[in-house]
């Protein structure tokens, strides 16, 4: 035991979980685990053992409000004091959106943050919790820190934490804790100041004052505080604008997912005959954001390669773009803008460290992919109120419809039809399986025909990172058609029960071919082709996918 001042640091004896190797968004788990004696503990202090020269450092440390969120910001508090940060910035009430915590770690100088976040995953008692820690670049943490994360909680036997009364992070100001500073910070004043100088508000609001409508709905997470200072007092929309804008710790029971079926209040209000011009949604720690236009929706692939073809119109971007970086699943779309704008495109595995490292290197300028997450070099996560304001920017410069530029930009570049199914909660052992027997057919399937066309190529994903070419294979298994369709499928690296089969699937119509098909019909065939193949009900014993997004 140790004395500072009033403060006394614990030492506290623990044993292994053996269950705490951080995914690619940190530590997903069921709240139930997360409150088990020592278990938010150990996950803290085996970050803490994996990172060097942190003494006397800053760190960032906020989240998205759901359930926990408050105890475990205590928990991390007092044990950053107790490891000799000097300096703990966390968000008022708990609260920081990723893009937010993003960009307070990259304008605080600090050493890393902690960002409390089961993303779009449910929140509430019998819901999931997440722990992520991000770098200094203000983006996730690269595989060889999660590593060694995983590496250290397998062994660790103990983990300091300061003897101390709860911080009060509902008040904002400075306090001193042991030998470290806490300050409480707005969580919205910085972001929004980052917006605005990125995009061009005065034109934007001059738009809404015209008359132009938009919903945007926070899906009772984090962004609501984000939205209502951005979209309502910055830009003037009216109240009511931001719908579920209160952070509840359950999301009111919502799934905040911004998809088709999650977010269906807010499609059914852009599908209605008084739609107004322009919806979008976020998703629980507000990285993720969902477009729709009057009557009009727009895949997040599309999103991403009409922002890529018009961010010239905003101030931020007027310079133009360094390159275009999308996730493998994530539609050829940007490929051609990339191509038209002469930028390098670059393919990289699905999650956003491998987009960190591009833009570290000023490679690319703006990323995406399929899952709803678009970003750019502003911060080093995707950030859904960005791609909101990217998206409004244009429709001021361009005073077009949403649905207007979605088909221009397909008689320009042509269309990428695109759906994702998933097959979730499936037995583990069935997944692999059938995850296997694709591999093991990859050599066979070239030149063989199906109701998807000729297959002309198909292989396992494999990725060198043009920054320190480091390699990630089998990163899904791709089978692309004769005429340029393609069918991927991959498992879900994300989801806390059992596994879920996400099968992509895209088929490409020049701007001379027929734009204006469903999407259901445009891709049936490879649908048909897509479940033969993998045999997945055969697999998994489920005759359609759960979600189509
Ligand atoms: C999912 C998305 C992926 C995203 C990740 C983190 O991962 O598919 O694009 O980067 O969440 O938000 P998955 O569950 O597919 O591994
Ligand atoms: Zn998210």
């Amino acid at each position: 035991m140790q004395f500072r001042g009033f403060w006394v640091i614990q030492t506290v004896s623990t044993t292994p979980f053996n269950d705490q190797k951080p995914g690619t968004s940190g530590l997903r788990k069921k709240v139930r685990i997360f409150q088990q004696p020592h278990y938010a503990e150990n996950f803290v202090q085996s970050v803490f053992d994996s990172l060097e020269d942190f003494a006397g450092q800053t760190l960032v440390v906020g989240g998205d409000g759901r359930y926990l969120n408050r105890e475990v910001i205590q928990i991390v508090i007092k044990m950053a004091a107790a490891n000799g940060f000097g300096r703990v910035i966390v968000g008022q009430g708990g609260i920081l959106s990723t893009p937010a915590a993003s960009h307070l770690i990259r304008s605080a100088g600090a050493f890393g943050g902690l960002v409390l976040s089961a993303s779009h995953n449910p929140g509430g008692p019998d819901e999931d919790f997440g722990i992520k820690y991000n770098i200094g670049n203000g983006g996730p943490a690269p595989e060889k820190v999660t590593d060694a994360i995983a590496a250290r909680s397998l062994v660790i036997d103990s983990y300091k934490i300061l003897e101390a009364a709860d911080v009060d992070i509902d008040l904002i100001g400075t306090s001193q804790l042991g030998a470290m500073t806490v300050e409480v910070v707005d969580p919205v004043t910085a972001y929004a100041d980052l917006m605005e100088s990125l995009f061009d508000f005065a034109a934007i609001r001059a738009q809404i004052a015209g008359g132009f409508t938009l919903a945007f709905d926070s899906m009772s997470a984090v962004t609501g505080p984000y939205a209502a200072e951005i979209f309502e007092r910055r830009l003037g929309a009216p109240a009511g604008t931001v719908m579920n804008g209160t952070p509840l710790p359950d999301f009111g029971h919502h799934h905040p997912d911004p998809n088709l079926v999650h977010a269906k209040q807010l499609y059914d209000r852009m599908m209605a005959a008084d739609a107004p011009d322009f919806g979008a949604a976020s998703d629980g720690d507000g990285d993720r954001n969902l477009i729709i236009g009057r009557h009009s929706y727009v895949t997040p692939s599309d999103s991403l390669a009409v922002l890529a073809a018009n961010a010239h119109l905003a101030p931020g971007y007027k310079a133009g773009l360094k390159g275009i970086a999308r996730s493998m699943p994530t539609s050829g779309a940007a490929d051609r803008v990339a191509e038209k704008l002469g930028a390098p495109l670059y393919e990289t595995p699905t999650g956003w460290k491998f987009f960190g490292n591009l833009l570290d290197a000023g490679m690319a300028t703006i990323c995406g992919e399929e899952s709803a997450g678009t970003g750019s070099d502003h911060v080093r996560e995707k950030d859904g109120i960005w791609a909101v304001l990217l998206w409004l920017n244009i429709l001021a410069v361009r005073q077009q419809s949403v649905a207007a530029i979605m088909a221009d930009h397909w008689a320009t570049y042509g269309r990428n039809y695109y759906a994702r199914h998933d097959y979730e909660a499936i037995a583990k052992d069935k997944a692999d399986a059938l995850m296997a027997a694709l591999r093991g057919a990859l050599a066979t399937l070239p030149g063989t025909g199906n109701s998807g066309g000729t297959v002309k190529s198909a292989d396992d994903f494999a990725y060198t990172d043009p920054t320190d070419q480091s390699v990630s294979r089998n990163q899904g298994v791709r089978i692309l058609f004769e005429d340029g369709s393609r069918v991927v499928f991959r498992l879900s690296g994300t989801g806390t029960e059992g596994a879920t089969l996400r099968v992509y699937i895209e088929r490409y119509v020049g701007p001379d071919g027929d734009l204006g098909l469903e999407t259901g019909d445009a891709l049936a065939p490879l649908i048909a082709a897509a479940q033969d193949v993998a045999d997945i009900a055969g697999y998994t014993g489920m005759d359609k996918p759960s979600v189509i997004t």
